[in-house]
């Protein structure tokens, strides 16, 4: 394609920041999604799971384990409990690269605080993890944008459940929903698929390893948004962008925005 195309193709490619920009710093922790808006990310991705007592909080892993100094299920222990977590120090002795001093004792944000501190008119991708695990969540995720006055036009709500996206689309038939999909062998997309998922979701995101050029132009040319997860290497993200994607998810979301802006 021509230079012209090339930009035209460039220009509205979404860049969601996952986990924050987690290369950086910990995951779903305040300051790494201060850090993904900062590094031009358009959307904060939000992985969340359900407390004891019903709140939700942004964390990637039913359990404790990886990301904080505690152990155990999410799902067994109250907000308070797991507000006394220190979820960064992991981070630092993962990456002693990246480590910072300033991410020892970072809390475990709720959905509440996320939206308190970026406010109504952000873009936010929120995930609802293991909603087989946590009745209510989709609910509780509504109540809480609605509390927030989250604007919707600019709220996405994904999901590997296409039951939970069903419900979602039952509670609030106006908030955007992906299907998300995990390919464990060469991804190919049925009409039927696309048929089944057009009637609920506005787009899909596929993990990127298992896709083709044939499976994403498959998705545009059906009107389906294609969100390819996770990219963290400039040349696999210029491959996907040639190929026509219209975001991409990146713990790296500075580097998706060079290669966006063509550095
Ligand atoms: O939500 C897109 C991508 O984040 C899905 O995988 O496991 O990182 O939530 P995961
Ligand atoms: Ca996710």
């Amino acid at each position: 394609f021509s230079v012209v195309d090339a930009k035209e193709k460039h220009k509205d490619i979404l860049n969601v920041a996952h986990r924050g920009a987690s290369g950086y710093a910990p995951e779903h922790t305040i300051t790494s999604y201060k850090m993904g808006e900062k590094m031009h990310g358009d959307y904060i991705e939000v992985d969340l799971q359900m407390t004891k007592d019903g709140e939700l909080i942004a964390m990637h892993d039913e359990t404790l384990d990886r990301t904080t100094n505690g152990t155990g299920q999410v799902k067994d222990f109250t907000l308070e409990e797991i507000k006394q977590l220190d979820a960064g120090s992991w981070f630092n002795e993962k990456y002693p690269e990246q480590a910072k001093a300033e991410y020892e004792g970072l809390q475990v944000p709720t959905l509440e605080e996320v939206f308190e501190t970026f406010g109504k008119n952000a873009n936010y991708y929120i995930e609802t993890k293991s909603p087989e695990v946590y009745p209510g969540m989709e609910q509780k995720l509504v109540d809480v944008v609605n509390e927030y006055g989250i604007n919707k036009d600019k709220l996405l709500v994904q999901s590997f459940s296409s039951e939970s996206l069903l419900k979602m689309n039952e509670i609030d038939h106006s908030v955007k929903l992906v299907q998300l999909l995990d390919y464990t062998s060469p991804a190919e997309l049925t009409d039927k698929e696309v048929q089944s998922i057009k009637q609920y979701a506005m787009g899909i995101g596929p993990n990127s390893d298992m896709i083709d050029q044939e499976y994403v132009q498959k998705a545009v040319q059906n009107g389906l948004e294609i969100h390819p997860y996770t990219v963290n290497e400039k040349e696999e993200m210029q491959k996907l962008i040639d190929w026509g994607v219209t975001g991409i998810f990146t713990n790296f979301p500075d580097l998706l925005h060079e290669v966006i802006k063509g550095k």
